[in-house]
């Protein structure tokens, strides 16, 4: 299957993983170039500035992996998107389904921190995502749909911010969606939120499957987490580009 030509933002998930030996492996991986894609990378925060060092110079972003909704304040262990953006961060994701699950965060609150992630000029990467049970009850479009429709009434005004569908079922359990269900839940996604939105897939993309999943309609690259810590695999999917 060819690749969907749009389908060229591809985002590395490292989670509560890797350090500088991993950064210095992924920039000699991506050393040579070879891609034209938009290649992006969130480390640990504590990452976030000698990342942006080390592959800015090779055209990859970085972004964080979390914000507080506020600007600033007494919230001890927090960061805020304007913090982010000071060590060279330009994008940021929000509403992880770990982080809905771990932490609780319901819709308005991925909503604030979308909106705390423009404010402070960073592209703001949603998460929403199906759990199996939603799935099994039929309702997976309804949850999805819904998730989305709370950030929308956030007034993004027009900024630029970037949606990913990740299946919680599918998320490190090396069973990817399939290219229907994919490309159901995108179409879904696509009427909702209309034209300029890139709407990445994300959950157990390898650089085996990397290719059919960017073939599918509406798909506008891949986020991805466990194959990201293998610079290999990351450095094959971005050349897939
Ligand atoms: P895996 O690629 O490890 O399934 O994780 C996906 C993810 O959660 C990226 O945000």
């Amino acid at each position: 299957m060819s690749a969907n030509p749009s389908a060229r933002l591809i985002v590395g998930n490292w989670k509560m993983n890797g350090g500088l030996g991993l950064l210095d492996v992924l920039a000699a991986e991506l050393a040579g170039g070879g891609w034209t894609g938009r290649a992006v990378v969130c480390p640990p925060a504590t990452l976030l500035g000698e990342a942006h060092r080390r592959l800015a110079p090779l055209g990859v972003e970085v972004g964080g992996q979390d914000c507080h909704v506020a600007e600033r304040g007494a919230h001890t262990g927090d960061l805020s998107a304007a913090l982010l953006a000071a060590t060279g961060a330009r994008h940021v994701i929000v509403g992880h389904s770990e982080r809905r699950a771990a932490y609780g965060e319901a819709d308005l609150q991925v909503r604030d921190k979308t909106l705390a992630a423009v404010e402070a000029g960073l592209s703001p990467i949603v998460c929403v995502g199906d759990t199996a049970e939603d799935r099994a009850s039929g309702r997976a479009v309804e949850v999805v749909t819904r998730q989305v429709g709370a950030v929308l009434d956030g007034a993004l005004n027009g900024r630029p911010w970037v949606l990913a569908y990740e299946p919680v079922w599918a998320i490190g359990s090396g069973r990817a969606a399939t290219a229907d269900d994919i490309a159901e839940m995108h179409a879904a996604l696509r009427a909702v939120v209309g034209g300029a939105t890139p709407i990445l897939y994300g959950g157990s993309v390898t650089a085996d499957n990397a290719g059919e999943i960017r073939a599918c309609p509406e798909v506008g690259g891949l986020l991805i987490g466990g194959a990201s810590l293998r610079p290999d695999q990351f450095a094959a999917i971005l050349r897939g580009c």
